[in-house]
């Protein structure tokens, strides 16, 4: 099964992330000194993935700067022995082919994967990737879900379990067989169930393999009635009806939910506190912390170094 293409829906409004979203897009956020979407991008590229497929809209151009060349900045840099600085981008660049499709308006992520189904091919699988959620593992989650894709000739989502009282948060897959610890046939995926109604704890996160077969299927189930949308969740559910097998399995790896303020906290933190650079940094001042005196002038922690 060839999986080359990865479609990244990027166009939501992030109503959560306001006011900073009004002029930036969320995906753009700062996790150290790399914004969230160039996480995703390593992770694609990581799971050997190079097509993507990115969807925006209105006010997301900063997403398509940041990935473009910079001859004059790499010239810069260059004349300063600074160019590693840009490494990482550099290999995006150099491996990664990115297509921009609009979504023209925010009619939900089923409608957004669908702006892409000209760029897949009938009886293609492909990877879709939700920017808001940060994985990070000692292997790439999509790349997890690629295996079971492979392995099995089947759609795969990626789950986790999370505590009953999140779980209305979340939408959650109905389980119909289980097959090993971390691999389950689905039934059906319900959208944020009440918690007394919630067909298990596995809840989905932002990274699928899917069919081809989805769009007819989003076709079929059209606008959902209570949202006006176009739900990915009704789609796979449908795609599953259809007779396409689909799995759901636990992806193994920390996910930050990074669409809201406390989420991209969390995920500042933990990458901070393991990265060799900023640990030590963030250690030390998490250590010393007063939350009582932290905004009280101290003449000897104000001198602690920022580099
Ligand atoms: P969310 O449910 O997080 O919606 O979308 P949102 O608009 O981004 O954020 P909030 O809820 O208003 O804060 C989940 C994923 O689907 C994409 C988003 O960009 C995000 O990656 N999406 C959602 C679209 O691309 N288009 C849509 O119409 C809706």
């Amino acid at each position: 099964m060839d999986i080359s293409k990865v479609i990244i829906p990027a166009a939501g409004l992030g109503t959560r992330f306001l006011p900073y979203t009004k002029a930036v897009p969320k995906e753009m956020l700062p996790l150290l000194n790399k914004p969230a979407i160039q996480y995703i991008a390593q992770e694609a590229l990581a799971s050997d993935i190079q097509q993507f497929l990115m969807v925006t809209s209105k006010g997301k151009n900063a997403i398509a700067d940041y990935f473009d060349a910079d001859p004059a900045l790499e010239l810069f840099l260059k004349e300063r022995n600074k160019t590693a600085l840009l490494n990482e981008l550099d290999k995006i660049a150099r491996t990664a082919h990115f297509s921009y499709i609009r979504q023209p308006e925010p009619l939900g992520l089923g409608h957004a994967i669908c702006m892409a189904r000209h760029a897949i091919a009938s009886k293609e699988y492909f990877g879709v990737m939700l920017p808001d959620d940060i994985i990070v593992g000692a292997t790439p989650a999509l790349l997890q879900l690629i295996r079971i894709a492979r392995q099995e000739r089947a759609s795969v989502i990626a789950v986790q379990e999370v505590p009953e009282e999140y779980i209305s948060m979340y939408g959650v897959v109905s389980i119909k067989k289980q097959f090993t610890p971390n691999l389950f046939q689905v039934a059906n995926l319900v959208e944020k169930p009440n918690k007394k109604d919630a067909p298990s704890n596995l809840a989905i996160i932002g990274r699928y393999v899917l069919s081809q077969k989805l769009f007819k299927a989003l076709d079929e189930v059209g606008y959902n009635q209570d949202h006006g949308e176009i739900q990915l969740t009704d789609g796979i559910t449908q795609m599953s009806k259809d007779g396409e097998k689909v799995l759901a399995y636990k992806v193994q790896g920390n996910r930050f939910d990074v669409g809201t303020p406390i989420g991209w906290i969390k995920a500042l933190i933990s990458l901070a506190s393991q990265d060799p650079y900023y640990a030590p940094h963030i250690r030390e001042f998490l250590m010393d912390f007063n939350t009582t005196t932290s905004f009280v002038y101290n003449s000897t922690k104000n001198l602690t170094p920022t580099l």
